[in-house]
């Protein structure tokens, strides 16, 4: 990654930016991610076993526990100019704040939106953020998650369940603090 982006003439200051969010983003996300998606599939037994019968996918099932909880539910922003945005007056350089986790629920775009539903379509989701920042681990996300860590857990593990209180913390970086299970 280092190579990449110096030899495409990137500022050290944004390879560096790069780097830090690949080293937090990638281990912070994906760690909440897959613990938050088995314990949402452990406490929906229905839907869990879509997903094992094959009629729902893996990675449908990781979309949907990642539109419903936002693992990063709100990123800042820097206003670069002054910009009327309805009847919001925005100032240059003052701070914003989008909220992921909050258009990922948004009633008008998702039907019963405070529901964990793997049949849903998720396309229209924010999880992975939107436009020039769109997240740049979530092919290798989505792939590490939905195609090796969630099934082959589930496949390993064929009796795990939850085994106590699994607490969720944060709102910029959300997942389980703790997650008690058992398997045998
Ligand atoms: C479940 C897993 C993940 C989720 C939900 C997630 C989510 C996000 C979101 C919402 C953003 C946009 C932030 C913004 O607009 O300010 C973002 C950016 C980013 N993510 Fe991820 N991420 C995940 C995994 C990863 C992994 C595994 C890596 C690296 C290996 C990674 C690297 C990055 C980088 C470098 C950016 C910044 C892109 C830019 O600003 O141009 N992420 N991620």
């Amino acid at each position: 990654m280092l190579s990449v982006l110096t030899r495409a003439g990137q500022p050290l200051t944004s390879v560096r930016a790069n780097i830090k969010l690949a080293i937090s983003g990638g281990q912070n996300e994906p760690r909440d991610a897959i613990a938050g998606a088995t314990w949402a599939l452990l406490g929906h037994p229905d839907q869990l076993e879509r997903v094992r019968n094959g009629s729902v996918s893996w990675l449908a099932a990781f979309e949907e526990y990642a539109r419903w909880i936002s693992p990063i539910g709100m990123s800042p922003r820097r206003v670069a100019r002054d910009f009327l945005w309805r009847d919001v007056d925005l100032q240059a350089e003052s701070r914003v704040f989008l909220m992921f986790g909050s258009a990922n629920r948004d009633e008008d775009v998702f039907d019963r939106a405070d529901e964990f539903d793997v049949t849903r379509n998720t396309s229209k989701a924010v999880s992975f953020g939107a436009g020039p920042h769109f997240c740049a681990g979530a092919a290798a996300s989505r792939s590490l998650i939905a195609e090796v860590a969630l099934p082959r857990l589930f496949d390993i593990l064929p009796k795990l369940r939850i085994n106590g209180d699994v607490p969720f913390g944060g709102w910029a970086f959300r997942g389980p603090v703790s997650m008690p299970v058992a398997w045998g």
